[in-house]
């Protein structure tokens, strides 16, 4: 797969969890909110590390859409972080907790169309399938390293050397 495939499977599996936490009962959303979140933060690291970052730098002033999109994605996974710090603060049996949980939901569809229909298009011209690729290969190799234990930070910096 390549990464932009990679980070299609893992919305529609993040928006099936959002889906999953509202259907749920009280004590069954905490559980999928639980396996979720690490895997949102995942997410978006990768994104940002092995597409966005390097695709901004390559993208330079031939599509400055791309170069920005970096920063303003930065920014955007600072605010949901913001969300997400104020949800371990409640309780998921209350009501609050699930309105929270509900907005984020709400934040991230909206991220992920301005992802999939503004932004990927730009990636699919800067950059060859070569390109996409490679980044596929080292998000699964990042992706199996955090599987496997290994701190978020760490497994990402490591899959850097994935060709
Ligand atoms: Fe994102
Ligand atoms: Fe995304």
């Amino acid at each position: 797969m390549d990464a932009l495939e990679t980070l299609r499977q893992q919305h529609v599996e993040a928006q099936a969890a959002f889906g999953q936490i509202k259907a749920a009962a009280q004590r069954g959303r905490a559980t999928t909110w639980a396996e979720l979140q690490p895997k949102l933060e995942l997410h978006e690291q990768i994104e940002e590390h092995f597409v966005y970052d390097p695709v901004a730098a390559d993208a330079g002033s031939s599509d400055p859409v791309l170069a920005r999109w970096e920063q303003e994605h930065e920014e955007q996974v600072r605010e949901a972080n913001a969300v997400i710090a104020r949800i371990a603060k409640l309780d998921p049996m209350d009501d609050a907790w699930l309105e929270q949980v509900s907005a984020l939901g709400t934040t991230l569809d909206a991220h992920i169309a301005h992802e999939e229909n503004d932004i990927w298009p730009r990636i699919r011209v800067a950059w060859d399938q070569g390109k996409l690729d490679r980044a596929g290969r080292q998000m699964a190799m990042a992706k199996a390293s955090v599987e496997k234990g290994e701190p978020i930070e760490e497994a990402v910096a490591g899959a850097e050397a994935v060709n």
